[in-house]
């Protein structure tokens, strides 16, 4: 099978299928989630918290997320890979968000980046039109935008003033920008479901949820909660293995048959090299 491409995204959509999308920040992650069937791999700035140490998404760097973007690449062949555009990576002005975005495709292998808009949208629209005019497939992404951590005050749940509200109007006038900008798909993260429903109705692009219900195009899950990997249980994901205890339960056992000595034995061991 050849990669998901965005005509293979678009007719799933068309067809009424829903799309699936998964994190990735390795090549062995990637590996086996491109396995599954996946349709995309994003190797989201949740590596920040969940691959890199850090306390939240802000601090990811673009040699990091270029360093992940490459690996996830080298290490899927069936799905699209998508790299998240870390934070202060674009923005600054419409050079150095092209010159951002561009390196992703040309030095990393990535098929196409993911932009966090403001609900108001703002010059990330504007960005993402240049974007889209130099052919770079851009995926939007409203509602919970982590970049915007420090501005809401913490992982706030956007939408809850209600689906009809000044602030629900403004948030679909932004997604309907963005796809006037030339976005092929829409994260929508973090939303009540009437504001991800009242989205979805208003776009024709598919939109893929995390957090925020069931009437969207499809679904997206950090995969670290997926497999129980030193996840941080985002609210409302799914848990479908405990890696944790598989790889502490190793760990543990190769500390204690070390010291007990029962490894290594003698078929662990290199024989001379036998003279004719
Ligand atoms: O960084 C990420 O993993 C994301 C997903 C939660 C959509 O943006």
């Amino acid at each position: 099978m050849s990669r998901t491409t965005l005509r293979d995204i678009d007719a799933a959509y068309r067809e009424g299928e829903s799309i699936t999308m998964l994190t990735a920040y390795d090549a062995p992650i990637a590996r086996l989630v491109d396995r599954s069937g996946v349709d995309i791999v994003l190797v989201g700035d949740s590596a920040g918290h969940n691959h890199l140490g850090y306390d939240d998404t802000l601090p990811v760097t673009m040699d990091e997320a270029l360093s992940n973007t490459a690996a996830v690449a080298r290490g899927t062949e069936e799905a699209m890979v998508l790299a998240d555009m870390p934070f202060m990576s674009y923005g600054a002005s419409i050079e150095q968000s092209v010159e951002s975005a561009g390196r992703f495709l040309k030095e990393a292998g990535a098929d196409g980046v993911k932009l966090e808009t403001a609900p108001d949208g703002g010059i990330t629209v504007e960005i993402i039109d240049r974007l889209t005019s130099l052919g770079i497939p851009v995926q939007g992404h409203l509602g919970l935008t982590p970049q915007r951590v420090k501005e809401m005050g913490g992982p706030v749940v956007q939408g809850r003033e209600g689906a009809d509200s000044e602030f629900a109007d403004q948030v679909v006038k932004t997604a309907c920008e963005l796809e006037a900008a030339g976005i092929f798909s829409l994260v929508i993260e973090g939303t009540t479901e009437e504001l991800a429903k009242r989205l979805t109705e208003a776009v024709d692009v598919p939109t893929i949820g995390i957090g925020a219900g069931r009437y969207v195009d499809g679904q997206v899950l950090v995969t670290n909660d997926v497999i129980g990997l030193d996840s941080e249980g985002y609210g409302l994901s799914k848990q479908y293995a405990d890696v944790d205890s598989v790889i502490e339960d190793a760990a543990s056992e190769f500390v204690r048959e070390v010291r007990d000595g029962a490894f290594p034995t003698e078929e662990h061991a290199y024989e001379p090299i036998e003279e004719e």
